[in-house]
């Protein structure tokens, strides 16, 4: 650190900034576009598959997969042109045009990134979008119990081509249909499953990557050091993910299924109270979480009629039927007053569609419903993330729903979701999610992005204030997959990378963010692949 300041390295760090801005300046679609068409082996079909503005389909494949409708109508820069390869050749030949006329990259699977990261940018360099949604193939071997996924697959295809090969395998990730599998694994992925089998990057056995030169590279050739990385680390910093090949695990052939709906009115206070210390240690097969929202109620004891609802949901998966599952509850967590009739049998796929998100789902819908990767409709919001170590207080509890009243009815989620279980069995280093052991619960917070949206962003900030005496500390810990630029964002010309973006770097991965730098200066030293919120490489000035 002490020798950084010195004008030698000052000097150094001038050049390298003037070297960084000239390849910026050469940026050149038009010679990116000449590139793609002399390079590939096939050009009338790669001219099938790349549209720049000027392309009438241009914004309808820009918008198909844009998850997240915050970024619809933003001033940020869009691609100046989209590419949907359909081979790998093409994808390798997508990353060798971009680098050698100094476009950057973003890579984009499902789209739901929070910030909108994989599609836009918020700095002014131009860049293509790679959007890998024609491929998305998917195999899976019932008898080996793995499936293998190709990159732009959601996990509702997953799930789906899953349920066709056996009723008894699952993989565990989230609930969402349309969420990409590979942006999920890219940040650890957590879902039901997660206190029996741990997250869906604990799940995967191999991986196909594309680097900076361009090679395909295995788990094997990639090695070991970058395979832990991209299990969690964020993928988009290393490289291009092609294809993952997936452990799949055991499921009951029926589960259990509940979800119970309390108010305020109803005590829920104390229940989420003793909640926080009881759900982290259930059995393993038992899971919780909790949507909480607020409602317009008759019962409100409020003037303005308003209160808070509790959706506390789950699954049991364990043996003894529902005897055995209220047995467990009803002698941990006597508050919720649970009855048998909380519970309905569903086979998983059932689980996955029906109850897994708080009866989001209809009894109707059919399993070819999780192909649709527009099923689920789009909420515009921005979204903040917390990790909870020690129960927070009652005081502490009704202050967070006194500041979600402050917002109108429906206008903001919060969701609980409990750890524990397989989760305690890792170490914070295991892959560079790091919240394991110790961990008793997520906290996920939004606020809908509608009306005054100055008025939002200021009150989902002064609700992350709000919480800081009572979530994790040093550091204040968030998820990756919850990406969130209040937290900091690099530097654009990526030159000054580490010491800004170690505080956030703390953040989403905590002493694993310093492996993760390591990783990255070894397999992209220049910073090719890079945006925002990317793992940056370790310069001469940096004080590792
Ligand atoms: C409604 C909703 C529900 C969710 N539920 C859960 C949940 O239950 N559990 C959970 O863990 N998370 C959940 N998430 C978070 C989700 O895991 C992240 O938003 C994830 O990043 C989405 O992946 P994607 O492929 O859809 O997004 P994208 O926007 O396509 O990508 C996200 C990030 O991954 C990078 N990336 C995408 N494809 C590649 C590739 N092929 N190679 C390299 N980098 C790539 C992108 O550049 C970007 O940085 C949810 C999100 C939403 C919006
Ligand atoms: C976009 O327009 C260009 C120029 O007219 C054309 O060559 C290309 O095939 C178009 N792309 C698609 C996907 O139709
Ligand atoms: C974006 O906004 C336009 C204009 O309001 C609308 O037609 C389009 O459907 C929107 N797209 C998405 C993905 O929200
Ligand atoms: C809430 O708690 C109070 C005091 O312990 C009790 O009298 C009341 O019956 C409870 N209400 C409900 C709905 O359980
Ligand atoms: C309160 O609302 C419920 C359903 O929302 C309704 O069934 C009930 O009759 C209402 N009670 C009063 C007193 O209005
Ligand atoms: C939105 O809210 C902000 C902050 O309260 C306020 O300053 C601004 O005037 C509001 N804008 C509109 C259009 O009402």
């Amino acid at each position: 650190m002490g020798i950084a300041n010195t004008p030698f390295l000052t000097f150094l760090s001038l050049i390298f900034l003037i070297s960084i801005f000239s390849s910026q300046a050469s940026a050149d679609s038009t010679q990116f576009l000449k590139c793609m068409k002399s390079k590939c082996l096939d050009s009338v079909s790669i001219s099938k598959v790349i549209y720049t503005p000027i392309n009438s389909s241009y914004t309808p494949i820009y918008e198909y997969s844009m998850r997240n409708p915050r970024f619809n109508q933003t001033t940020r820069l869009k691609p100046q042109v989209i590419v949907q390869p359909v081979s790998e050749s093409q994808v390798q030949t997508v990353v060798y045009c971009a680098k050698k006329y100094g476009m950057r990259l973003r890579i984009r699977s499902g789209g739901h990134d929070f910030e909108g990261l994989s599609y836009s940018s918020t700095y002014d360099i131009p860049f293509v979008l790679l959007d890998m949604i024609n491929l998305r193939a998917i195999s899976v071997d019932p008898v080996a119990k793995t499936a293998t996924v190709q990159a732009g697959a959601t996990l509702g295809e997953l799930y789906y081509w899953i349920y066709r090969a056996s009723d008894t395998l699952a993989f565990p990730a989230g609930v969402w249909s349309t969420v990409g599998a590979t942006g999920l694994i890219c940040g650890g992925g957590y879902g039901p499953l997660r206190r029996m089998y741990g997250l869906a990057a604990d799940n995967v056995i191999d991986a196909r990557i594309i680097d900076v030169k361009g090679r395909i590279l295995d788990r094997k050739a990639m090695g070991e050091d970058l395979f832990w990385a991209i299990r969690g680390g964020s993928c988009s910093s290393f490289g291009v993910i092609l294809s993952w090949k997936l452990n799949l695990v055991v499921v009951p052939k029926t589960v259990l299924s509940f979800t119970l709906f309390r108010t305020l009115e109803q005590n829920a206070t104390d229940i989420i109270y003793a909640m926080q210390s009881v759900a982290p240690k259930f059995p393993n097969e038992l899971e919780m979480r909790m949507r909480i929202s607020t409602i317009q109620s008759n019962t409100s004891a409020r003037a303005d009629g308003k209160t808070v609802e509790f959706a506390i949901g789950g699954l049991y998966l364990g043996t003894g039927g529902v005897e055995a599952a209220l047995k467990i509850v009803q002698s941990t967590l006597p508050e919720l007053g649970m009855v048998k009739e909380d519970f309905v049998e569903l086979t998983w796929i059932q689980a996955i569609m029906i109850s897994s998100f708080f009866n989001l789902f209809d009894d109707n819908y059919k399993p070819e419903d999780l192909l649709d990767r527009t099923f689920l409709a789009d909420i515009p919001t921005k979204a903040k993330s917390d990790f909870v170590r020690e129960p927070i207080s009652k005081k502490g509890l009704n202050g967070f729903w006194n500041k979600m009243l402050e917002v109108g009815v429906g206008e903001t989620t919060v969701i609980f979701t409990f750890y524990g279980g397989k989760m305690d069995e890792y170490s914070e280093s295991a892959l560079p999610f790091p919240n394991r052991a110790g961990t008793l619960y997520m906290v996920y917070t939004r606020v809908l992005w509608v009306g005054n949206t100055t008025e939002k962003l200021e009150w989902i900030r002064s609700l992350y204030s709000y919480l800081a005496p009572y979530v994790s500390k040093n550091p204040r810990r968030a998820y990756s997959n919850y990406n969130d630029l209040d937290l900091g964002v690099n530097d654009p010309t990526g030159s000054i990378g580490y010491l800004d973006a170690r505080k956030w770097g703390k953040q989403y991965y905590n002493h694993n963010f310093k492996t993760l730098v390591m990783v990255k200066t070894r397999v992209d030293p220049e910073n090719f692949f890079r945006q925002e919120q990317s793992i940056p490489t370790l310069s001469l000035w940096s004080d590792m």
